[in-house]
């Protein structure tokens, strides 16, 4: 059974929807309370198996290299103040036995191009793509389950979510095949954010991916699709059109933390489940509650 162990993680995205904030900061580096949210994108993917990570770069991400690179200064310091823990938080963010890769996409030419840049890093193996704006928290992770059936029969393969009618336009819409396969889902096509009545279904694909290295062939030579951009989806369209792609439930919760409000929810949901905050921020949600419900029809308090 082929395993697969490289993952590519497009972060070239300017991040203008977060301007201010990410004026000179990389979005990715976005802290949901102390952790970037590529770092848990990253740590999905390492969950899944997979040993080399492979970071597709563009300007002003440094930053995010940084990051995953080790600050041998930074350690010193915290071990001569006796902050081990400390010490060993920042020593780990990258696990023994896995290998950070940085591959700079010169122009901004779309998902797709991000993509087929990490080709001579992948050369002829299966892989995943993650993009740390969909962030996940459960017990089963998207990226294990996309490996999983990549495992039980090889071919492209898609993590979907069913959304809402209003959130159709903003995602790969999933054509679904005549047959579910093995309690998967058969994808006949995939249409890049179709109006809500040309939808086909309301299966988005979001930001987890396996394929197959002949995707990269598909690639290399495809043409710039909506927004003059080389569009990932319309490689997985005609990958789908020769059956090569099967789609996989999300098995998590899923935050988009491309948008101001579900990084907001990402940051509540993670704030009430962590053992140092969940007790004093329930508090604090629910002293807010009674104030929104005392206010009533009466004029806003904007104290609370
Ligand atoms: C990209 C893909 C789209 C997918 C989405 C998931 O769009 O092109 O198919 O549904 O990511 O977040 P973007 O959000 O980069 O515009």
């Amino acid at each position: 059974m082929t395993r697969i162990t490289k993952a590519v993680f497009p972060v070239a995205g300017l991040g203008t929807r977060f301007l201010p904030a990410t004026k000179a900061m990389p979005k990715e580096l976005l802290p949901v309370i102390d952790k970037p949210i590529i770092q848990y994108a990253v740590e999905e993917a390492v969950a899944a198996g997979i040993t080399d990570l492979i970071f597709i770069t563009g300007r002003n991400k440094r930053a995010v290299g940084d990051h995953f690179d080790a600050n041998l200064e930074l350690e010193a310091q915290l071990a001569a103040k006796g902050k081990h823990e400390t010490r060993d938080l920042v020593r780990n963010i990258v696990p023994q036995g896995v290998n950070c890769i940085f591959i700079r996409q010169a122009e901004p030419l779309g998902l797709g191009h991000a993509v087929l840049c990490a080709r001579p890093a992948v050369g002829q193996e299966p892989f995943a793509v993650l993009l740390a704006d969909d962030m996940m928290r459960g017990e089963a992770l998207p990226t294990a389950a996309l490996v999983a059936a990549y495992g039980a029969n090889p071919r492209s393969y898609l993590a979907v979510d069913e959304v809402a009618p209003e959130d159709v336009p903003k995602y790969g819409i999933v054509r679904p095949g005549p047959t579910a396969d093995e309690g998967g889902i058969s994808v006949a096509g995939l249409v890049e954010k179709p109006a809500l009545e040309d939808a086909p279904s309301r299966l988005a694909s979001f930001g987890r991916y396996v394929f197959d290295p002949e995707v990269f062939d598909i690639l290399d030579g495809l043409p710039p699709g909506a927004g003059g951009e080389i569009q990932l989806a319309d490689a997985i369209d005609r990958l789908a059109a020769q059956g090569r792609v099967g789609a996989v439930r999300n098995p998590a919760r899923r935050y988009d933390c491309g948008a101001k409000f579900g990084y907001l929810e990402a940051i509540v949901d993670t704030a009430l489940a962590h053992p140092d905050y969940a007790d004093a921020f329930s508090a604090l949600l629910r002293d807010r509650i009674a104030r929104i419900e005392a206010r009533g029809t009466q004029s806003p308090d904007r104290s609370a």
